[in-house]
């Protein structure tokens, strides 16, 4: 297949683009390098593999979107691109708006001038905010109550994509989506070529491999007063790669006109002080740590059944064992303490 990868020079775009290569696509990427590496698209074959090629431009641009997709006759749309930093997006709300939503927009319309019929978004577990007592794990059928304005925009373009897809098929032009809602996205892949470069880094396992590589501190906790079992927040952590197997399977599996939501964890949750055990077992650092209040928005637990995804598109993760996640991480911080720069 033809895909466009939109945000396919950031963390996770990247790794599926490495993938999508593999298993033989052409892929045309769309970054605008905002939190993208083009060495990372460089380490999976720009400038040497002629069925991966690459425009710096805007989502929100028409004039950038139409330039990509005048390239090629896309046969899936995979939106990775967007601000993706909860804190920021209270700051900023009109930027996340702006790239999130108008980005979204512009692809869609994009989807309807040139006639693609297939897109895999990348929704988010924010979407549900803090869900009410008794819906956890968390199930697609969840009420979805973001807390935050990065949250609002991901719910904000599930309903967008939803009605442009319902348009579609009253034009007898079917449309088929897949909201992919993450749950927490870690590790990285496993030939050590691709890796997580956030300039400023809020994931909690690239802060603890950068506590173990000296260039910070210490890791702050937020909350040690959880109704959990180590009072630290409870989160689900799926392997990149596992992730991307999930957006293979959405494009692969969707059926014309067809959508569905899915998410995308492996079912049990970690806390926080549990996944800064495994990073002192997998680096043999000591990792300093120190216990903060709370932090506005966090849900005490947040993580996934992933009953909807397998039974449907057969998913199921590779990657289980937390301190292996940990490790495929550590191993490329530790190779690129200064990430694609090193
Ligand atoms: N990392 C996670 O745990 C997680 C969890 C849930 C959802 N997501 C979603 O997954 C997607 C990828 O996240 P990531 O962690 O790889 O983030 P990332 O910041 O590494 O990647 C996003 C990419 O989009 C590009 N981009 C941003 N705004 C753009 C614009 N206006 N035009 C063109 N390109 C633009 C950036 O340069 C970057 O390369 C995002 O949509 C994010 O919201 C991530």
């Amino acid at each position: 297949m033809n895909v466009l990868v939109t945000g396919g020079a950031g963390y996770i775009g990247s790794h599926a683009v490495q993938r999508l290569l593999r298993d033989g696509h052409t892929v045309f990427v769309l970054d605008n390098l905002v939190r993208g590496h083009r060495k990372a698209l460089r380490a999976i074959g720009l400038g040497t593999n002629d069925r991966l090629r690459f425009i710096e431009g805007e989502v929100t641009k028409p004039t950038a979107i139409t330039r990509a997709f005048r390239q090629l006759p896309f046969d899936c749309v995979m939106h990775f691109a967007a601000l993706a930093y909860v804190g920021e997006s209270v700051d900023q709300p009109l930027r996340y708006y702006d790239a999130n939503t108008t980005g979204l927009l512009r692809i869609l319309q994009a989807c309807e001038k040139f006639n693609v019929r297939r897109l895999v978004f990348s929704s988010s577990c924010s979407t549900y905010g803090d869900p009410p007592e008794g819906r956890i794990p968390v199930d697609e059928d969840c009420p979805q109550h973001p807390v935050s304005p990065y949250g609002r925009t991901k719910l904000a373009g599930e309903w967008l994509i939803r009605d442009f897809a319902e348009s579609r098929r009253r034009a007898g032009k079917p449309f088929a989506y897949a909201f992919l809602r993450y749950f927490n996205v870690c590790g990285c892949d496993t030939t050590g070529l691709l890796g997580e470069d956030h300039e400023p880094e809020t994931h909690l396992v690239p802060i603890l491999l950068e506590v173990a590589l000296g260039k910070r501190e210490r890791v702050d906790i937020h909350g040690t007063d959880y109704p959990t079992p180590d009072g630290t927040c409870v989160r689900d952590y799926v392997h990149v790669e596992d992730l991307i197997d999930a957006h293979v399977l959405a494009m692969e599996k969707m059926r014309d006109g067809e959508g569905g939501a899915y998410n995308v964890g492996i079912g049990k949750g970690y806390s926080v002080r549990q996944i800064i055990e495994s990073a002192r077992r997998v680096t043999k650092h000591a990792i300093p740590s120190h216990e903060g209040p709370r932090r506005a928005g966090d849900a005490a637990m947040l993580y996934n059944n992933p009953e909807k995804i397998r039974r449907e598109l057969g998913w199921s993760p590779k990657h289980t064992d937390l301190d292996e996640i940990i490790a495929t991480a550590w191993r490329w911080f530790s190779a690129n303490p200064n990430g694609y720069e090193s």
